[in-house]
């Protein structure tokens, strides 16, 4: 078969953890005979520096007639002073909005090899970790009518959380799908406590899961999820959230799986256009050294093959060859522990490639 896919590298690690998720996609066109055709197109900071806007219309255009969307990521210190419709980030916001990304799948699972790279003592990991965050990507806090104004005392700022009843049922539904496909388990995270718009969520949530009988629908405050992933993350299978909470709450997973590094992400909507990104940011301070981990990129690739593809087999065999180079004992510098064999972004993209069967 045959893929256009747009290849938006970004700002910071993005171009180098892209070359070898690149690289891996090349080799599985040549074991399973697809192809693949890369087109590169400007965002972020990358974008502000030659057209000097974050998200041209060339790249929104390039996206909509490509079969998937790999990015890497966006932002820097050098882009810190923009304001914001002119930030790299503007970027992202852009495309899942644009394209109408509104679920954004993170799994967090540990690597039986990375069992010493998770910081939790030996007896919290147990029989491993597995979470599946269901975020919500195209609204709430970052997408609420936000704004400055004088208030009493003096200057001030606001942003605000707005979720409708459409919006939480299409995002639970995706949950509960998941949950099917794994332990059949949903934790709800909201602040309902507090929040209008978490009451309603949940109510919604609630309501949703009638449709799905069979799947176990718990609850959890955001303050106690966060204490419970360190506490006891074996108890989570798929987690449900708003945009902001998933963003704080995938942070915090992903490191249970050893390093932000790791963590992969699809975002999906309505149409058949998929994004596909590792959750970690452009770290600009580890950028060129070429000790970036593309692990998540890579992983990122692989559920690309999988949810936008229909490639079962080929995504399988990126997360084999994972695995196996990481049973190997190679690591990069943010998973690395004793008698490990540490090795640089490209060499890691190039054993996975070779690893591939
Ligand atoms: C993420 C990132 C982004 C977000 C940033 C870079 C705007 O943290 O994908 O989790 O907050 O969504
Ligand atoms: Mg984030």
């Amino acid at each position: 078969m045959d893929f256009t896919i747009a290849v938006l590298p970004g700002d910071g690690i993005g171009p180098e953890i892209i070359e070898q998720a690149i690289a891996v996609l090349e080799n599985i066109g040549r074991l399973y005979n697809h192809e693949f055709r890369f087109k590169e197109y400007l965002a972020g900071g990358a974008a502000i520096d030659r057209v000097n806007e974050p998200l041209p219309q060339s790249t929104v255009d390039g996206c909509l007639k490509s079969d998937s969307v790999l990015l890497g990521a966006v932002g820097g210190p050098k882009w810190d002073h923009l304001s914001g419709e002119k930030r790299p980030e503007k970027a992202l916001m852009g495309l899942r909005g644009g394209l109408g990304l509104y679920a954004n799948i993170r799994p967090a699972v540990l690597h039986e090899a990375l069992r010493e790279a998770c910081p939790l003592r030996e007896e919290l990991i147990g029989s491993g970790i597995n979470i599946c965050v269901v975020r919500e990507l195209i609204g709430g806090i970052y997408f609420g009518e936000r704004g400055r104004r004088q208030g009493d005392f003096g200057e001030e700022a606001y942003d605000t959380e707005i979720y409708s009843v459409k919006e939480v049922r299409r995002i639970a539904r995706i949950a509960f799908e998941i949950a099917k496909q794994r332990n059949q388990h949903v934790t709800n995270i909201d602040k309902a406590n507090v929040l209008e718009s978490s009451r309603l969520w949940r109510s919604v949530v609630i309501e949703t899961a009638q449709e799905y009988p069979d799947i176990q629908l718990d609850h959890m405050y955001v303050d106690n999820a966060s204490m419970q992933l360190i506490r006891n993350p074996q108890q989570f299978d798929v987690i449900v959230t708003t945009n902001m909470f998933g963003d704080i709450l995938s942070d915090e997973a992903s490191m249970l799986t050893g390093s932000i590094g790791m963590l992969p992400s699809a975002s999906l909507g309505e149409e058949k256009l998929g994004m596909y990104e590792p959750i970690h940011g452009s770290a600009p301070d580890i950028a060129g050294q070429d000790i970036a981990n593309p692990i998540g990129t890579i992983l990122s690739a692989a559920m690309m093959l999988r949810h936008s593809f229909g490639l079962e087999n080929e995504a399988k065999s990126i997360e084999n060859a994972v695995t196996k180079v990481l049973a190997q004992g190679y690591r990069t510098k943010d998973i690395m522990s004793s008698n490990m064999q540490l090795v640089g972004c490209k060499e890691m993209g190039r054993l996975i490639a070779a690893y591939l069967v």
